[in-house]
């Protein structure tokens, strides 16, 4: 047998031991995204490797993404022209905090301030949301994660459309899927359609728990939607309580 042979044999099995893993509802097995990369199914420019381009159709799709790890993941986004809303950004804005958080906050996309730091929530939104956390909660940004349905900023601050939610939205959910936290707190209406569908009313159904994928979600209005409106803060005030008893941290009367 040729070595090409011997080499394209055992990355066949390998990838039949990942199929199998993954038919019977398991993760892919703990390997680096180097390996994984190099065993996608992409490998068309690989004279060695190209394994199942012979008996079955590429899916290059978002949907198969492979990356276990907030790392690999943000290596597989890479440099990203999925949508347009490439065109006009400055960064990515990937998302940030601790990797093993329980608690999730998803916010709707970066605007001009977080385009700029390559950061979520750093803008005048931002500082309200830092402060639930950071004084509301008594928890640090770095103890949470911070992200968003769409990495890049749609111009104007317009609300991120339908294809660049599409384009993006495995990546969030593949996020969540690594992080698996305790609790997801949605911010906005665009975060909560885009995790528990387009019918989704924000004034009707905040504050009401749900779930995405079996954890607990926890829809709120968004900060921005605060600043505007400074007496809904009292219903979200509401919302974080809820989230912090299912965490387990302690709610003070007075707060
Ligand atoms: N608004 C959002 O939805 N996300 C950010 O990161 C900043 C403002």
């Amino acid at each position: 047998m040729k070595v090409e042979e011997e080499i394209r044999d055992i990355f066949s099995h390998m990838r039949g031991v990942i199929e199998a893993y993954q038919d019977i509802g398991l993760g892919p097995p703990p390997l680096s995204a180097d390996t994984l990369r190099f065993l996608s199914p992409d490998q068309s420019t690989n004279p060695v490797l190209n394994i199942r381009n012979a008996t079955q159709p590429e899916d290059n799709s978002d949907q198969q993404i492979h990356p276990a790890s907030l790392e690999g993941l943000r290596e597989h986004i890479g440099n990203c022209e999925r949508c347009k809303l490439h065109q006009s950004r400055t960064h990515l804005v990937y998302g940030e905090g601790s990797p093993v958080a329980k608690l999730v906050f998803v916010g709707e996309g970066p605007g001009v301030d977080e385009d700029l730091a390559g950061r979520p929530f750093v803008g005048k939104s931002g500082k309200l949301l830092t402060k639930i956390i950071e004084k509301g909660m008594g928890l640090t940004r770095e103890e949470v994660y911070i992200c968003n349905v769409v990495k890049c900023q749609p111009p104007k601050n317009r609300d991120p459309e339908k294809d660049e939610i599409e384009a993006c939205v495995p990546f969030l959910k593949k996020q969540l899927q690594s992080i698996n936290p305790e609790v997801i707190c949605c911010l906005g209406r665009v975060a909560c359609q885009a995790l528990l569908g387009s019918g989704f009313k924000i004034t009707l159904e905040r504050g009401k728990w749900r779930s995405y994928e079996d954890i607990p979600l926890m829809p709120t209005f968004h900060p921005a939607y605060l600043l505007r409106n400074p007496s809904a803060k009292r219903q979200v005030w509401e919302d974080v309580k809820m989230i912090m008893k299912r965490i387990g941290l302690e709610v003070k009367t007075n707060g």
